[in-house]
Parts: C-alpha cells; sequence; structure tokens
C-alpha cells in the first residue's frame, strides 16, 4: 500500500513514521510513505502558502493554489507509476481516494481503517493554521477524517495515526498474521488483559488458567474478561456487542 501526505511539515511525518513497525513495514516493501512539501508549490519566493481569511477573522487560511499543485504532483507520480510497462490512459484510472484530516470529519475508528485499508493508494492532506480554502477541497477531497473531539495545531498527528493504525491491517506488516483479528475492537470488545513472564510480579501471581494449558478454559476466561473489561470502560461498545448478538439469535 502507498500513502503519500501534503503537508508544510515533511520531516515531522516521515521521522515519526520511519521508526518502529511503520517503519520496518517501508524497509521490508510492504508499505511505502512519501511527503510532499506544498510549500515546494508556493508559487512565490517566499514560500508563503496561507493568506488572511476572506471576511476577516483570526488567523489564516491555505491558499488553493499550492494545495491542488501539490496533489496534482502526487497524482502524476501514481499515474506515472502505475502505468510503467502498461498503456494506462487516464480515464482508466481509479480516482485516489484524498483524506483531509480535519477535526469536522467522521471520527476515525477500526472499521473506517479497514475500509481504507483495501486501497492501494491513499492521499492524505494535513492543514494548518484556521484550515485550507474551501474550493480547492471541495475539488479534491474524498473523505474527511477527525480523530477525536479535540482540536490540534494541524493534520500532521492526525494522518500518522491513520496511516499506523490503516498499516498494521496491510498483510505481512505484523509478523503474526492473526493478531490483527483477534485484537480490541474485533465484535466491538476490548481484547482480555495479557501477561508474561515472570510468573510472579511484587506477590502478584498470573491467573492459574493461563497455565493449565487447557485451551478451552482459556478462551473461556478470556472472553468473560473482555466482556468484563468492555461492560465497565466503554458501556457505549458493549451497547453495540449486545445488540448485534441479540440481531445474531
Ligand atoms: N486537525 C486538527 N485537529 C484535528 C483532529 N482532531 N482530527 C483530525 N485533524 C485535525
Amino acid at each position: 500500500m502507498h500513502f503519500h501526505i501534503l503537508t508544510l511539515f515533511p520531516e515531522m511525518v516521515m521521522d515519526g513514521l520511519h521508526t518502529s513497525i511503520t517503519g520496518r513495514a517501508v524497509k521490508n516493501g510492504h508499505i511505502t510513505i512519501d511527503a510532499t512539501n506544498i510549500r515546494d508549490f508556493a508559487g512565490n519566493k517566499h514560500g508563503h502558502v496561507d493568506d488572511y481569511p476572506y471576511g476577516g477573522g483570526a488567523g489564516m487560511v491555505m491558499q488553493p493554489g499550492p494545495v491542488f499543485d501539490a496533489y496534482q504532483h502526487v497524482c502524476d507520480k501514481i499515474q506515472n507509476r502505475k502505468s510503467a510497462g502498461m498503456n494506462l490512459k487516464p480515464e482508466d484510472e481509479k480516482k485516489v481516494r484524498v483524506v483531509y484530516m480535519t477535526p469536522q470529519g467522521t471520527v476515525f475508528n477500526q472499521s473506517l481503517a479497514e475500509d481504507l485499508a483495501k486501497e492501494e493508494d491513499l492521499i492524505l492532506l494535513c492543514g494548518h493554521y484556521e484550515g485550507i480554502d474551501e474550493r480547492v477541497l471541495d475539488r479534491i477531497v474524498t473523505d474527511h477524517i477527525s480523530i477525536g473531539d479535540y482540536v490540534l495545531t494541524g493534520g500532521e498527528l492526525p494522518a500518522m495515526v491513520v496511516i499506523d493504525a490503516v498499516s498494521r491491517l496491510v498483510p505481512g506488516v505484523l509478523n503474526n498474521d492473526v493478531s490483527a483479528e483477534f485484537e480490541t475492537f474485533h465484535d466491538h470488545l476490548l481484547e482480555y488483559p495479557q501477561y508474561t513472564r515472570p510468573e510472579e510480579f511484587m506477590g502478584e501471581k498470573v491467573p492459574a488458567v493461563l497455565l493449565s494449558g487447557h485451551h478451552k478454559n482459556i478462551e473461556a476466561w478470556r472472553y468473560e474478561q473482555s466482556v468484563m473489561r468492555t461492560k465497565e470502560r466503554r458501556p457505549d461498545l458493549w451497547e453495540l456487542h449486545d445488540k448485534r448478538n441479540k440481531k445474531d439469535q
């Protein structure tokens, strides 16, 4: 899968995503991540990409021209990669999804991550200041995504969150293929507690059932723990799980 980030701070996203599991996924060729600096498309020698909002108000607004040109540059790169060795015409091209990171978007969750993981390419657009001129958003954006009901200084951290959550669903990125399937949010349940060595820590022992080697009992214990945890910590999720169970019966 190929991630393309449009940003004013390429080093921020590239540094963050080239460490840990996403970094390893890039090295192993399971994903690619490139960042395009919108400022490179400023079209003026000062590198200005923002201006005062029409109608007045606080802050600055990112201008449509540099954003559109940066987007076009990324689209051309994708087109060139796809048509290398093939005779693809532009009209054969499936439109690449463009995700604008904004607190005004749909709140990101696991099922949205699963949906995005089906794409071959994904463009993530990061805003700054008071936002981006609406005309370019109308033209290029397919999805508006928020990572929660709070306002950050820019879209870079949200884009990194989305890329992290989506890339771990790409086959091969996690060592253990089943681990993305049986985890928190699967079936609207939180994951059960995990334990590792030592068997006793500060006087507290690992639950005996986990040492029993009895797989049926372990599974039952884990399910029970998941249920308890979900009811206590995320009653909203528990309601969804319960509703689904009742519907399936
Ligand atoms: N940009 C600023 N705040 C944001 C948020 N909560 N989600 C996505 N993008 C943002």
